[in-house]
């Protein structure tokens, strides 16, 4: 079976414009409110969870999203594929083409996802790879503009790592108007080629991004105060080193005066209290991280609804 090319991927927000990302927010909106009418969205569809880490949300909110659209779900594990190892990643992508109607992939690597997305008939989602999690920045914007009832013109100061979460809000924030101020120790900085695109969106809608090494200056009159771990998923062997790295760019009680009075904290979890952020700021009041982690189960039906009516 050749390429569906009508099919859509889901590998990097750059594959939304910015007003499919402000139309999948209605969408989200939509399927979030009306509980009752939508369960058969994707009825009949078989949707594959392929994940090479583990996983809370993303495995959780996609089971029961799917679900509630009506479609069916299965997970292959880390296990249970053993995605490049026991079967070529091409091999992989038309076999599960001719059972599924989208998959959502985990990968360690973005290059074996832009080849599952390539090989694949049908859509590829990413659940997350080594450079991006756009279903993350996705329903961090939707939970932001819950909140402030808009997101043009906010400010967003990013405290961490320059990887994947950091890498997709970047692009989210450029494609929504959205300013994102990031503070990375040396060596943590996002990649330069990633930056360098979100710059380019970033001037069509007016955001300003900017790297700094200083975290009270990324906190600054932010809106939103973001951490992510300092030691991602594969990342174990780097622990000790890391947490020297890091040292300093803790997001604690002295941190946050520098951000918006009604400022609102926000992380991706999982969380590791005592390190990026400290206790008293991630289960305050200010905190929102359980509403973004539902928002990721909205989110992603949204996307599935849109990617699957996409096709023909
Ligand atoms: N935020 C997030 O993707 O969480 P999981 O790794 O638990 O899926
Ligand atoms: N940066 C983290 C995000 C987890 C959702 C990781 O890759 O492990």
């Amino acid at each position: 079976m050749s390429a569906n090319k009508a099919k859509r991927d889901l590998l990097s927000l750059q594959d939304l414009t910015s007003e499919e990302v402000l139309y999948l927010f209605e969408l989200t909106e939509f399927l979030k409110k009306d509980k009752n009418q939508q369960t058969h969205h994707i009825q009949g569809h078989s949707v594959g969870l392929l994940f090479q880490k583990p996983s809370n949300r993303t495995r959780v909110s996609f089971e029961v999203g799917i679900a509630q659209l009506g479609g069916n779900c299965i997970y292959l594990g880390p296990e249970e594929i053993n995605l490049g190892k026991r079967e070529s990643v091409p091999d992989v992508a038309k076999t599960l083409s001719r059972y599924l109607s989208a998959i959502v992939a985990r990968t360690n690597t973005h290059k074996d996802l832009i080849e599952l997305g390539k090989q694949a008939a049908v859509p590829v989602i990413n659940g997350l790879s080594d450079l991006f999690h756009p279903c993350q920045a996705l329903a961090d914007l939707f939970s932001i503009k819950e909140k402030f009832g808009k997101l043009q013109g906010l400010t967003l100061g990013f405290i961490g790592d320059g990887n994947n979460v950091s890498h997709s809000l970047l692009l989210g924030c450029a494609k929504v108007g959205m300013n994102m101020k990031m503070a990375t120790p040396k060596n943590y900085e996002p990649d330069p080629e990633i930056f360098k695109i979100a710059q380019g969106l970033a001037k069509e809608t007016g955001a300003k991004l900017t790297v700094t090494k200083t975290p009270e200056e990324a906190a600054k009159g932010a809106d939103v105060i973001y951490a992510d771990v300092w030691v991602s998923m594969g990342q174990e062997k780097e622990e000790k080193k890391r947490l020297e790295d890091f040292n300093g760019y803790q997001i604690n009680k002295e941190l946050v005066k520098h951000a918006n009075k009604d400022y609102i904290f926000m992380h991706c979890l999982p969380a590791h209290r005592g390190q990026e952020v400290t206790e008293d700021v991630i289960d305050n009041d200010r905190s929102i991280i359980f509403d973004q982690a539902e928002n990721r189960m909205h989110v992603q039906k949204a996307v599935l609804v849109f990617l699957l009516n996409k096709r023909s």
